[in-house]
């Protein structure tokens, strides 16, 4: 870019430009709208169910047949997309999560309830292990060690069922090694040649997941689980320029960065190097970190959620999942933003 002189005060008056409300709105660099907020939805067996979750204020597990009011919702609101997320009833879970590949399936039966009535809505799903081990880890567990290339095998089963379910995007989340060009392969052999893949491409070992843990209900006993031998070290950023490497070279259609706010350092990285759409996770604990703040200034609240989700765009990221989403989406929609 050609390098201009500016002229210094009074010349140049940043303020200038700052003056009026329409110019402020006119040089706005960023926006967010509803085409970029993916909507994560909590879903578990049985009916009539809208369970709380006690650390995230405003978000709830649902039933299925409850779930189709809050899809309605995101709909009429203009979000396109949506996360489901399965909390598995404990006698469904074992060592090895091989419920996860049972086409009959909570998700599964999800997202056919689901797409029958909104077959526009985008639906992502999660690729991992988690919410049907006993163990709560991502893969398969076996003397300490969370194998590698059997959980792979798993994994594959599960996006191929996933996607005849009728499941738009997988969404790769347990950062093992390969599984991106084992599910594309798997993918193709089947048929799904359009079955795009999300890649949790940098997913760090955080604490920040801890509300999400016990919404899906995989925190054991509530002992402490430690993913750090598959997900990434929160000092490393050299590491993560290397996942997205390998992930696009295996077929990855767009990559994750997770968690959000304390990464967005990451984000934009990865931006500048990579021509690859980048989606961001707002992940629990920083929802209910915010929450926290706005029930002490509780009459800022719009601009508060406004501002910890523009951030991500000016970063760089093509889209955001966060559990602000309706509540962004009506923001949005009411033009109540600035
Ligand atoms: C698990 C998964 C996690 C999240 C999304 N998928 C948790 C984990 O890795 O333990 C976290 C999302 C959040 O905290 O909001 N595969």
């Amino acid at each position: 870019m050609k390098k201009i002189g500016h002229g210094s005060y009074p010349l140049t008056r940043m303020r200038r430009n700052r003056t009026k409300l329409f110019s402020r709105e006119l040089l706005k660099e960023n926006r967010l709208s509803t085409h970029d907020i993916i909507l994560p939805v909590f879903v578990t067996d049985g009916e009539k169910k809208t369970i709380p979750i006690t650390t995230m204020p405003g978000v709830f597990v649902h039933s299925s047949d409850k779930i189709l009011s809050t899809v309605e919702r995101a709909v009429n609101l203009g979000i396109k997309s949506i996360a489901l997320f399965p909390n598995i009833d404990n006698s469904l879970k074992d060592f090895e999560g091989s419920y996860a590949t049972d086409e009959n399936n909570l998700v599964c039966k999800t997202v056919k309830l689901i797409k029958d009535k909104f077959p526009d809505l985008g639906i992502i799903c999660d690729v991992a292990l988690d919410p049907y081990t006993t163990h709560g880890h991502d893969g398969i567990y076996s003397d300490g060690e969370i194998l590698n290339d059997k959980t792979l095998e798993i994994l594959c089963k599960q996006a191929v069922i996933q996607a005849h379910a009728g499941c738009d995007i997988v969404a790769p989340s347990d950062m093992m090694d390969g599984r991106i060009l084992a599910i594309r392969k798997a993918l193709e052999s089947n048929g799904f040649h359009n079955t795009q893949i999300m890649s949790y491409a940098v997913k760090y070992s955080s604490s920040f997941y801890g509300p999400f843990r016990s919404a899906i209900g995989s925190l054991n006993n509530s002992k402490k689980i430690d993913k750090s031998t598959y997900q990434m070290d929160p000092s490393n950023i050299k590491e993560a320029v290397r996942e997205v490497e390998l992930d696009i070279s295996e077929g990855a259609d767009m990559i994750l960065i997770k968690p959000g706010m304390p990464y967005l350092d990451v984000l934009s990285n990865i931006n500048q190097n990579f021509d690859i759409p980048i989606f961001s996770y707002q992940v629990s604990g920083e929802y209910s970190m915010i929450c926290g703040y706005i029930d002490n200034q509780k009459n800022n609240r719009s601009n508060i959620i406004l501002e910890s989700l523009i951030c991500f765009k000016r970063a760089g990221a093509t889209g955001i999942l966060t559990y602000f989403a309706l509540e962004i989406a009506e923001i949005i929609k009411s033009d109540n933003i600035g």
